[in-house]
C-alpha cells in the first residue's frame, strides 16, 4: 500500500508519526500535531496560528487546508473561510470540526475567484506543486485588488529557494514522488515580484515567518 495524503491524515488523526522523504534517503518528521491543531499542538504553534489568523480581516481561502485547523479558527472568529484540499480525508476532517471545505485542486476553478480578502498558504504550502511563482500567481488571481496573500516561509538561515522532489513516508510505507519547493524569507520578495505581488511585511512568531503580500501597483 502506498502512502496517499488520505492515509497520511488518517494516521495523523490517530497521532501516528509520518515523514517527508527525500531522494537521498533522508527524511524529516512532518509536524502532524501542528497540522491537527487544538490540544495536539503546542502553545507556540497556537500563537503562530493566531498570528496568521490575525492577518485575515475578511473572507479567506485556506489553500491546502489539511485537517482544517485554520479554516475552523477563522470561522470561530466570525471570518468566512473556505478550505481547499485534494485529500478527501482532509476535507472530511475540516468539515467534521465545523469548517467549510471543498475537495478540489487549487488550480481548478474555485468559488468567488478574485473576491477573497485573503488567501492563506500555511505550513510550507508555498511549496505545493514545486513552482512558487505559479502558485503565487494563482493566489494573486483569487484575491480582490485590496486583498492579501499570507504565506509561511522558511527562516532567514534556511536555503533561499529549493525545488525538491519528495514523498510521504510512514514507518512501513512510502508514497509516490511529487514536486515540492522551499522558500525562505530571503527569497520571497523576488518570487512575489515575478508573480505580480509585493511583500508588505514578514511577521515572525516563535521561529516561524509569515509573509504578507499584496498586488503590486500597476507599472510598479
Ligand atoms: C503541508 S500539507 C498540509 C498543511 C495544512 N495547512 C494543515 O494544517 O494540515 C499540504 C496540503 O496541501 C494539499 N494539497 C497538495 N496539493 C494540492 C493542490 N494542488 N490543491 C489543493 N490542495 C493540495 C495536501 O493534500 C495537504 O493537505
Amino acid at each position: 500500500m502506498t502512502v496517499t495524503a488520505d492515509e497520511l491524515f488518517r494516521r495523523a488523526s490517530s497521532g501516528l508519526p509520518c515523514w517527508m522523504g527525500n531522494p537521498d534517503g533522508t527524511r524529516e518528521p512532518l509536524p502532524i500535531a501542528r497540522w491537527m491543531g487544538g490540544d495536539a499542538s503546542s502553545m507556540e504553534d497556537r500563537a503562530a496560528d493566531r498570528t496568521m489568523i490575525g492577518q485575515c480581516t475578511g473572507p479567506t481561502l485556506d489553500l491546502g487546508c489539511g485537517p482544517g485547523r485554520l479554516t475552523e479558527g477563522l470561522a470561530r472568529r466570525g471570518i468566512s473561510a473556505l478550505g481547499v484540499d485534494t485529500s478527501r480525508e482532509a476535507v472530511d476532517l475540516t468539515v467534521g470540526r465545523g469548517g467549510r471545505a471543498v475537495l478540489r485542486d487549487l488550480f481548478e476553478p474555485l468559488p468567488r475567484a478574485g473576491e477573497w480578502s485573503c488567501v492563506l498558504l500555511a505550513d510550507g504550502n508555498i511549496g505545493i506543486g514545486g513552482d512558487p511563482v505559479r502558485l503565487l500567481r494563482r493566489a494573486a488571481d483569487l484575491i480582490r485588488p485590496d486583498g492579501a496573500v499570507i504565506a509561511e516561509v522558511d527562516a532567514p538561515g534556511a536555503a533561499r529557494f529549493q525545488k525538491r522532489t519528495v514523498r510521504w513516508e510512514t514507518d512501513t510505507m512510502v508514497g509516490d514522488w511529487f514536486a515540492w519547493a522551499s522558500v525562505s524569507t530571503a527569497a520571497i520578495a523576488d518570487l512575489a515580484r515575478t508573480a505580480g505581488l509585493t511583500v508588505v511585511d514578514i511577521a515572525p512568531m516563535h521561529g516561524r515567518y509569515f509573509a504578507r503580500m499584496c498586488p503590486a501597483p500597476v507599472g510598479g
